[in-house]
């Protein structure tokens, strides 16, 4: 007996010292945290339950039987984050470069299949060189495991991942398939395929920060929902994100008293939209101005900067907002920002998290460059997950709702069930230039005409009592108003029930 518990000592310590203590202070002189310092500041203290510590790899190849540490490369369990249950696992880059073995991805695999059965998120630290090369074709497998399990647990447990070092190879693909990615700035990356294999077959220099770092996912592809400074602020972040979501897709998310009233009146709101209809204004003071305690959790905050998406709450309760945003590109919709918020939109709705949509869109952006990249398909996956959605959505018309972007955005005609618009909206199929110009095309050459029809368009279509008198809108609002109707429409519609006709699943235009 006294023998096992001093292997248990033996083996725990050993665990514990990963790749040894050269290999910790390597990855601490790179600025990264390790495996378990990274567990202990992302769950509360002494929550962390950790399994298979004992775990070891079964590679005898290429002097493998040799060296073996136990955990093999990956730290796994469960604790909590403000008391709630998550499972994590968390990749130790000083055991083989945190690479992935078959029993490492079989640790991975037993965390998830946890999660699913007890309805909790699931975590991801990613800091791995990919594949275990000893193990060749066993670690695909093991890679293909992971894959499996993130889709089975897609929309029935959050999944968010973390890359906090190298993320290469197939290897992208179990985060790109979880529905968030947070990266760190300078020394994590994500690519199918590095700066030496770009270089041989297209001939570009690329660095690795350049080809996928976390600026280059948070800003050019859209990858990654955030970027951050460093290992700590990424940790705080996804504990404050957390807090948003529920547990699974059979609970409601989490309610968090506030002091800030429902029936809070912002006087300032009532100047926030400006005479001129082509002037922009911030919509993020709108979103501000009318959230509990002024606290918004934005998404992809550097990508597709023409729509904002995020978490927040109206009394307690989270809601998704999703906003066009008129500082840039005017607020249009084109190809990336319709696919930045038709992503955000289906997870509100796989998750019962209402949706808040705020509108001033112009219209779908025109160019060569939006249809050849496919507007037509991309734009129809934003409308697509408004329509499917069967959460509570609210709609805010604060100026411009043009063409078919009105209808997309959460109109009423796509099962909205509280639409709204302040005075000063324009719900029209276009604007009243655009519109005299292809109604009167004949009279072009008369400005002083085409000035008094365009001002006729205007005080005819341009505001929201035509829509209103169909019912399409269900009240015009005063803008300081705003806080408190959204709070009152979103406790009206707390026990909403709507439910899809059965299939197996939709063919959303991918
Ligand atoms: C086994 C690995 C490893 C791997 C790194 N190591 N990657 N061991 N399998 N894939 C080991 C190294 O041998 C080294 O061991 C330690 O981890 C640290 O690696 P370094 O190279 O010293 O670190 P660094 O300079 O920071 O470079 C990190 C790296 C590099 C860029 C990740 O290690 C690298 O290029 N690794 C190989 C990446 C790769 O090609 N992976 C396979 C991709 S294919 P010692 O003992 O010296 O500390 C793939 C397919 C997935 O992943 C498919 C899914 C469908």
């Amino acid at each position: 007996m006294q023998d096992i518990v001093r292997q248990l000592k033996e083996k725990r310590a050993a665990a514990e010292m990963g790749g040894g203590q050269r290999r910790i202070e390597a990855q601490h002189k790179k600025g990264k945290l390790t495996a378990r310092e990274r567990i202990e500041l992302l769950l509360d203290p002494g929550s962390f339950e950790e399994w298979d510590m004992f775990v070891e790899h079964r590679c005898t190849d290429f002097g493998m039987d040799q060296q073996s540490v136990p955990g093999d490369g990956v730290v796994t369990g469960y604790g909590t984050v403000n008391g709630r249950v998550v499972f994590i696992f968390s990749q130790d880059f000083t055991v083989f470069g945190g690479s992935l073995s078959e029993a490492h991805a079989e640790k991975i695999c037993k965390v998830m299949d946890h999660a699913i059965k007890v309805g909790a998120p699931v975590i991801g630290i990613n800091d791995s060189g990919g594949a275990r090369i000893q193990e060749g074709v066993a670690s695909l497998g093991g890679y293909a495991d992971v894959f499996q399990r993130n889709v089975l647990a897609s929309g029935v447990v959050p999944q968010i991942s973390l890359i906090m070092g190298p993320c290469a190879g197939g290897a992208v693909y179990s985060p790109a398939m979880t529905d968030f990615i947070f990266m760190v700035k300078d020394s994590s990356y994500m690519f199918v395929t590095g700066p030496e294999v770009v270089k041989t077959v297209t001939h570009e220099e690329v660095t690795q920060e350049e080809l996928g770092g976390a600026v280059t996912h948070s800003t050019i592809s859209g990858v990654a929902d955030r970027a951050f400074e460093n290992d700590v602020e990424a940790l705080a972040m996804l504990r404050r994100l957390i807090n948003y979501l529920p547990a699974n897709n059979r609970v409601a998310p989490p309610h968090r008293p506030t002091p800030d009233k429902a029936d809070r009146i912002e006087p300032s709101l009532d100047t926030l939209v400006p005479d001129s209809a082509t002037k922009p204004y911030d919509m993020k003071e709108l979103i501000l101005k009318i959230v509990d305690d002024t606290d918004f959790f934005e998404l992809q905050p550097e990508h597709a900067k023409n729509i904002v998406v995020g978490f927040a709450r109206m009394q307690g309760f989270p809601v998704g907002i999703v906003a066009n945003q008129p500082l840039v590109l005017a607020g249009c919709l084109d190809i990336k920002s319709s696919i930045k918020a038709a992503r955000f939109v289906r997870f509100c709705d796989a998750f019962s998290i209402p949706i808040l949509t705020l509108v001033d869109v112009p219209g779908f952006l025109p160019g060569t460059a939006q249809e050849y990249g496919g507007i037509i398909k991309h734009g129809a996956k934003l409308l697509y997950a408004y329509a499917e959605a069967t959460v509570p959505k609210i709609t805010m018309i604060t100026r411009k709702a043009y063409g078919g972007a009105y209808d997309v955005m959460a109109s009423k005609h796509l099962r909205g069930d509280v639409n709204i618009a302040w005075p000063s909206a324009e719900i029209a199929v276009m604007g009243p230039k655009g519109a005299v110009e292809i109604i009167f095309r004949k009279e072009l050459d008369d400005p002083a005409r085409i000035e008094a029809l365009t001002e006729e368009y205007r005080l005819k279509f341009a505001n929201p009592f035509i829509a209103g008198k169909r019912g399409f809108i269900d009240d015009v609002i005063m803008p300081r108003e705003s806080r408190k109707r959204i709070c009152r429409s979103l406790a009206m519609l707390r026990e909403k029930k709507l439910e899809n006709p059965w299939r197996k699943h939709g063919n959303i235009p991918l």
